[in-house]
């Protein structure tokens, strides 16, 4: 079958792989919908590892149960796509985004185990999970994304009237945002680098208002607005002038929320968090709890994820879509790939 796999740096190349088969009780699904992630254009940009076929945020159709008695042949489902042990003390107590093997065989993530930019893919019986026909194959590719920022909302833990910036807005910081208004607060800010970005977190009614990063004023402008600094600062670029601009723009004993992923080591000033006693905390992944969470708030209509997808694209227009997220200027977020396109 075709999928899309890393060939180089910022290089693609639509090839050939085998078919997945149901080994080891697995789930076989002809792919509805995938999602291309903002982990993914990182991977993408190092072009590391060569012949990696990511995908790892999807809607599927079970085409073959494995191990799921429970599950037939047509049924609609999605999965974590991740790979914890499932008997260590992290996986015991709900916590496998803390388990050592949670990464090692993930689905689009893995050599291992290759993921949704491909008509099909095989996952881990345990980890998928049947959805509701209430949500939109759309809705159900966006489930692990919107996990994401449920768990970095959790973590903030937010008071009602806070004030809250998010820094980045793709699909983790937009969800972040949204999630965060759901908690109580009472003002919600973006700072962005792409302008087109920053104007469609307040059109979209996730942000009260965006920062242009760019701006020599913007620090000025952040601190005057909120008379010292947010009360919460949740960081979802992971680079060094964006983590830098989260710990200077939360208040003296304010916490900032790192869901970013830099995939090196970046230098930032620690002693700006040391000398205002900010509480840091890293985001990773999401609870299964967390990701059911999801499927239960779009089911009910709680939560409208649809206006963050902004087109469908084929398997040969993946390479072109990754050029339009990278170009610093598009006002597109969540770009879905269709495999049958
Ligand atoms: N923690 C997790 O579990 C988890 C899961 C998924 C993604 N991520 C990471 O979260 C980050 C965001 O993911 P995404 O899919 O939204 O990515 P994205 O690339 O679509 O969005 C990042 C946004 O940050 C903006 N940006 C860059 N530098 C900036 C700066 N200095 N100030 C303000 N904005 C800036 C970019 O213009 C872009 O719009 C990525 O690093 C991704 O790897 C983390
Ligand atoms: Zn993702
Ligand atoms: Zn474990």
């Amino acid at each position: 079958m075709k999928s899309v796999a890393i060939k180089g740096q910022k290089q693609f190349e639509v090839k050939e792989i085998e078919e997945p088969v149901s080994k080891d009780g697995y789930v076989v699904l002809d792919v509805k919908k995938a999602g291309i992630c903002g982990s993914d254009i990182h991977y993408w940009v190092s072009g590391q590892p060569e012949g990696l076929v990511m995908g790892h945020e999807f809607c599927g159709i079970v085409t073959d149960p494995g191990a799921r008695e429970d599950l037939k042949v047509g049924d609609r489902v999605t999965a974590l796509p991740i790979s914890p042990c499932g008997h260590c003390s992290a996986c015991m107590t709900g916590n496998p985004q803390y388990c050592r093997e949670t990464w090692t065989n993930a689905s689009g993530l893995s050599l291992t185990h290759p993921g949704a930019y491909a008509p099909k893919l095989a996952v881990r019986p345990d980890m998928v999970i049947k959805v509701p026909d209430t949500i939109t194959d759309e809705e159900v590719s966006m489930v692990e994304p919107t996990a994401v920022g449920l768990h970095a909302i959790h973590l903030a833990d937010i008071k009602v009237g806070a004030k809250v910036l998010v820094i980045g807005a793709g699909i983790i910081g937009l969800v972040s945002a949204m999630f965060a208004k759901k908690e109580g607060a009472s003002y919600v800010a973006i700072s962005e680098t792409n302008e087109a970005r920053g104007k469609k977190s307040v059109e979209l009614g996730v942000a009260d208002e965006w920062f242009d990063a760019k701006k020599e004023t913007f620090m000025n402008d952040i601190m005057t607005k909120t008379n010292g600094g947010f009360d919460v600062v949740i960081e979802c670029c992971g680079n060094a002038p964006a983590v830098s601009s989260a710990l200077m723009t939360a208040r003296p004993g304010g916490t900032v929320v790192l869901a970013g992923v830099a995939l090196g080591s970046i230098t930032i000033p620690t002693v700006v968090a040391v000398m205002s006693e900010l509480t840091l905390k890293g985001a990773i992944a999401y609870t299964k709890e967390e990701f059911q969470t999801c499927i239960d708030l779009m089911a009910n209509k709680q939560i409208d994820v649809t206006k963050f997808v902004s087109k469908v694209v084929s398997l040969e227009e993946v390479q072109a879509s990754f050029e339009e997220l990278t170009c610093g200027t598009s006002d597109s977020i969540k770009i879905l790939i269709d495999p049958a396109k």
